[in-house]
């Protein structure tokens, strides 16, 4: 998709503030830190209008950006942030699984991981909870930068058997600094929220 326009619409703390237009919805899932806004403005080709940060817990609500009037990216806070407090974890975890079981324009979930770590348990647990709700879902590797192409499947394959990846998921390598993945992923979404 070549993207023309890109805009910041909503940070979101309730349902009734999600967009009632039916775009169709791309969802970013995945820890603290590990790189979700930083994906969404490679996408887009934007520096930084997905904020981002190299201190953990950026993104605190439910951040919609609309790309080319065709669809939205939905930046979540990241879990497994060890400073977010007891109750503001349960308020996140809360909004989230509600929006990811009733929200209707929600066509894809992007899960992110990290490439040079194992999936962490809340990885585990949030991939088993996407497919116990029969959601698409995409792993998509990022930092891919940071390791040699020549270990890529190594850590691939550590990344498919602790999520225990059913067979048709896909997992896209990828790169916000370096632009791996970019096309790739973008013909992704375009397929799913074509359907
Ligand atoms: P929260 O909003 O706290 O959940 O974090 P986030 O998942 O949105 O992460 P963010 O995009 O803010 O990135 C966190 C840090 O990782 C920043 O310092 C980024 O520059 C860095 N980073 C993100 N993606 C990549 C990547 O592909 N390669 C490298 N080398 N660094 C990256
Ligand atoms: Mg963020």
């Amino acid at each position: 998709m070549k993207v023309t326009s890109s805009e910041f619409i909503i940070s979101a703390v309730r349902p009734e503030q999600y967009p009632e237009d039916g775009l169709p919805e791309v969802a970013l899932a995945g820890r603290s830190n590990v790189g979700k806004s930083s994906l969404i403005n490679r996408m887009i080709n934007r520096k930084n209008l997905a904020r981002t940060s190299s201190t953990p817990g950026k993104t605190q609500h439910l951040n919609y950006y609309r790309i080319n009037d065709a669809l939205y990216f939905v930046d979540f806070p990241g879990y497994g942030y060890a400073k977010v407090s007891k109750v503001q974890r349960q308020v996140w975890g809360k909004m989230i699984e509600e929006f990811l079981t009733v929200r209707e324009p929600l066509k894809l979930v992007l899960l992110i991981i990290d490439l040079r770590h194992p999936p962490s348990k809340d990885d585990e647990l949030m991939y088993d909870w996407l497919k116990h709700y029969d959601l698409p879902v995409c792993v998509v590797a990022t930092k891919a930068d940071k390791i040699p192409k020549s270990r890529w499947q190594k850590h691939i394959k550590i990344i498919k058997d602790a999520l225990v990846m059913r067979a048709g998921d896909e997992l896209i390598m990828f790169s916000s600094e370096a632009g791996i993945g970019k096309d790739q992923l973008w013909s992704l979404i375009s397929r799913h929220i074509e359907d």
